[in-house]
């Protein structure tokens, strides 16, 4: 049996460049391999659960998202597009899975509790939200009614797919029936890639900490932001040996450059291993090794930006890629709710009428 392969991203800020080396590129690699399906999923409902005061944020941000998944090459041909919340079924079968599930253990989910923390949720006047705390039930609902057994995500995600495991797991115990698939997280391979540091050098690229470069930035954008980026604080002449580890740039320059970049925009270097060298050694000046960034990151964003133009011009085209991505999305739910209500023996259909009608005759 072929993989069904599903993901998705809350609609809440433009997609940036931590997202394209940790997921955007994996994902343009996997269309392109031997899968039965492929769904995308813009998950509005899951970010109304720490954006409820802000609707029109996530409203606003859906197009948004879609834009940039068309812009970096996702193809509307090889993939399923669709918004959660057109899609009935999740919220039905998430209300099914709740019986499965202790509070406790959600209350241990390392994602969740972190992001109490984080949005102050745990502080006395605020309390946690059920509809909050209750989301990765949600998504193992998103996972499991498309029948996935791949899902690509990033590490904070894995206690995620480690939940909707163990709801497969009770569900097709309980019901004696093996309705639900068993899915598998599929992590970005390479470390960098796995949480870009912003350009401040914290540990994550994030909106909220207004250290992204994003997908839409234009070249005089990129070029300031690169500059502004943080080096090695010891290496104030260029003569000066310097820090290649916690340096930002050559962080970036170990998820973004290849050989190739070499040969075309600093052949006196043969490779990433050379560069560094000299910057250990001294001698070689931050300005010239942002320059060299600056190119790459531009080659890569052009026909980012390019692509997305075209859209922009075109939105009726990625509309109707929603809609009929969320019909079929519609399909398939529908179809997993049916088997999941007929294996816990709650489908009342005609057989259930019949039964009835014989049981009083
Ligand atoms: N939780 C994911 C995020 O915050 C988004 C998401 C919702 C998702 N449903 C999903 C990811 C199902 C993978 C599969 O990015």
């Amino acid at each position: 049996m072929k993989n069904v392969i599903l993901t998705g991203d809350r609609p809440t800020g433009r997609l940036h460049i931590g997202h394209y080396v940790g997921s955007l590129k994996q994902r343009v690699e996997l269309q392109n391999t031997d899968y039965d399906k492929f769904f995308i999923m813009i998950a509005d409902a899951q970010a109304l659960t720490d954006n409820y005061g802000n609707p029109s944020k996530v409203r606003h941000h859906i197009i948004e998202v879609m834009l940039d998944y068309l812009s970096v090459g996702l193809d509307p041909k090889k993939i399923t597009f669709f918004i959660q919340s057109e899609v009935r079924a999740l919220p039905e079968i998430t209300a099914y899975y709740m019986n499965l599930v202790t509070l406790n253990r959600l209350l241990r989910n390392p994602t969740v509790k972190s992001e109490i923390q984080l949005r102050g949720f745990d502080s006395e006047d605020k309390g946690i939200p059920v509809g909050f705390v209750n989301y990765p039930i949600s998504q193992a609902a998103d996972i499991t009614a498309f029948k996935a057994t791949i899902v690509p995500v990033g590490d904070d995600q894995l206690p995620m797919i480690e939940q909707t495991r163990e709801i497969v797991r009770s569900f097709n115990h309980i019901y004696e029936k093996d309705v639900l698939c068993m899915p598998k997280p599929l992590l970005a391979e390479n470390e960098v890639c796995l949480r870009l540091p912003g350009i401040d050098g914290n540990n994550k690229m994030s909106k909220s900490l207004g250290n992204c470069i994003f997908l839409t930035d234009d070249s005089k954008t990129l070029e300031s932001k690169i500059k502004s980026m943080y080096t090695d604080p010891t290496h104030v002449k260029v003569e000066d040996p310097g820090h290649v580890e916690g340096n930002i740039v050559f962080t970036y320059l170990d998820a973004f450059s290849s050989d190739e970049d070499f040969k075309k925009f600093l052949p006196e270097y043969k490779n990433l291993d050379e560069l560094k060298d000299h910057y250990r050694r001294g001698g070689l000046g931050d300005m010239k090794i942002k320059q060299f960034l600056y190119k790459i990151m531009e080659e890569l964003l052009i026909p980012i930006r390019e692509k997305r133009k075209y859209y922009e011009a075109h939105i009726s085209e990625v509309l109707d890629v929603l809609k009929e991505g969320t019909e079929v999305a519609n399909n398939y739910a529908n179809k997993t709710l049916l088997e999941i209500k007929e294996a816990m023996g709650i489908l009342y259909n005609q057989d259930f009428f019949d039964e009835q009608i014989k049981r009083y005759e």
